[in-house]
């Protein structure tokens, strides 16, 4: 499917951006009769010239997960899934990528890669509701233990947390979250580093490290460039960015991905053509969408925090505190458009607003075209235990707010009016 050209990364010297190479990268028209999109290759089966093709194509799929091997049946590879995947590494700056039917997909298999029964994973808090589950009931009812850092950006709280890891079982695997949906929590990558490199002295093996980079990446985080080994996604999010797809990805170097990629063909949890398809149409456009979305949403973290019906604004413009700013300056270039806000009272002030916003759609989810709001303590993260919710800040008086790409002073307009509801029995 590819050829060398369309795998060009310089022109006239020049290293090209990869918002220049999201149009052509991986696919070449003239292998598809000129057509300059990619057909949706509906098949579930590829034919090999020769039966030695054949065998050939399977050992190296049996070696190296099917990243390099021909084309052979569609749960393992197929050409939508291989331009998508081409495209999210060069994007993220990995050497190879996994694309699955859903972030959960990415997140289980690249957990299930490296873990065995007994094993702990360290992990950051709070967690997108699903991941805190499935680590704390699913897997651990497969024997897999789970220790949260209470505090990313704090030495004392990582080394605490390592210790209390370390007396549990091999750690095989430091999954973060950052910035951390609903609060924009940050996990400091120096600090993971550092703790695997600590883990690694301990037990003779390094943990891998994987960053849930929904959030801010591709566009304003590159966690490989800061020393975390795999990058994973839910792309229903801001790369799918319109609300019309589930998927999943993971990223990093070639090992790692090799792995990955074998547990998902064992599973069977890739993505389909169709949706692999739309990934790459959404890819042209992200940075654009994400570029936008974050100017309208610091302007309305900006004036829901002079606001006095909200007691805080969760937006990294307005986390100041501790050590927030000297790592998000560090890691991230931009805020995104997912954030929250603590209003004054509680779940019936909280709700009274959300039914009387008229332009933001209530809904789970985020990162897409449209503004959506949600009550994360009541739906995205009520799976999570109270204790937990009410210590990483998740508590009745939260609403999360996605920013789309409406224009912001109509979405200022909205939030002003449902505020002013809120407080009206
Ligand atoms: C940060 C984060 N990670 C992972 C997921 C799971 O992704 P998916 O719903 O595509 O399985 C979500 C979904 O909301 C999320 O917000």
């Amino acid at each position: 499917m590819t050829t060398r050209d369309y795998r060009r990364r310089k022109v006239g010297g020049r290293r090209l951006r990869p918002e220049t190479q999201m149009m052509s990268y991986g696919y070449d028209p003239f292998l598809s009769e000129g057509a300059v999109k990619p057909p949706v290759f509906l098949t579930s089966t590829f034919a090999f010239r020769t039966a030695e093709e054949g065998a050939s194509f399977f050992d190296s799929m049996r070696t190296d997960g099917a990243s390099d091997a021909g084309l052979i049946y569609s749960r393992f590879n197929h050409p939508n899934l291989e331009i998508a995947e081409d495209r999210l590494a060069l994007f993220d700056e990995g050497e190879g990528a996994a694309v699955f039917s859903s972030g959960m997909a990415a997140i289980t298999s690249s957990l299930l890669a490296f873990v065995r029964p007994g094993d702990v994973v360290l992990h950051s808090q709070p967690l997108y509701g699903g991941t805190e589950t499935l680590l704390t009931s699913s897997l651990a009812s497969l024997g897999l233990g789970a220790v949260g850092v209470s505090d990313g950006v704090s030495r004392g709280a990582v080394d605490d947390a390592v210790g209390r890891a370390l007396g549990r079982g091999r750690v095989p695997v430091i999954f973060v979250e950052t910035p951390a949906n609903p609060t924009n929590a940050l996990v400091d990558f120096a600090l993971i580093a550092a703790a695997a490199d600590a883990i690694a002295t301990h037990q003779g093996l390094r943990p891998i490290t994987i960053c849930d980079n929904t959030l801010l990446g591709p566009v304003f985080q590159k966690p490989l460039r800061h020393g975390i080994d795999v990058s994973v996604y839910s792309l229903t999010k801001y790369i799918g960015g319109h609300s019309d797809l589930v998927a999943g990805a993971a990223i990093g170097a070639a090992e790692p991905i090799r792995q990955i990629r074998r547990t998902r063909s064992a599973f069977g949890s890739q993505l389909d053509p169709h949706s692999s398809w739309m990934i790459g149409r959404s890819l042209e456009t992200v940075t654009l969408r994400m570029e936008r979305a974050a100017a309208s949403a610091s302007r309305l973290a900006a004036w829901l925090a002079d606001h006095d019906a909200v007691a805080t604004v969760y937006h990294p413009d307005t986390l100041v505190g501790g050590d927030y700013r000297a790592v998000f300056e560090r890691q991230c270039e931009g805020g995104g458009s997912t954030f929250s806000f603590a209003i004054r009272g509680g779940r019936e002030e909280a709700f009274r607003l959300l039914n009387a916003l008229q332009l933001f759609k209530l809904a789970v989810s985020l990162g897409g075209t449209e503004s959506l709001a949600c009550h994360p303590a009541s739906t995205t993260h009520s799976g999570v235990p109270a204790e937990v919710r009410d210590r990483v800040g998740v508590n009745d008086a939260l609403i999360r707010v996605s920013v789309g790409l409406e224009d912001p002073d109509d979405l200022v307009a909205d939030l002003g009016d449902a505020l002013a509801a809120s407080r009206r029995p």
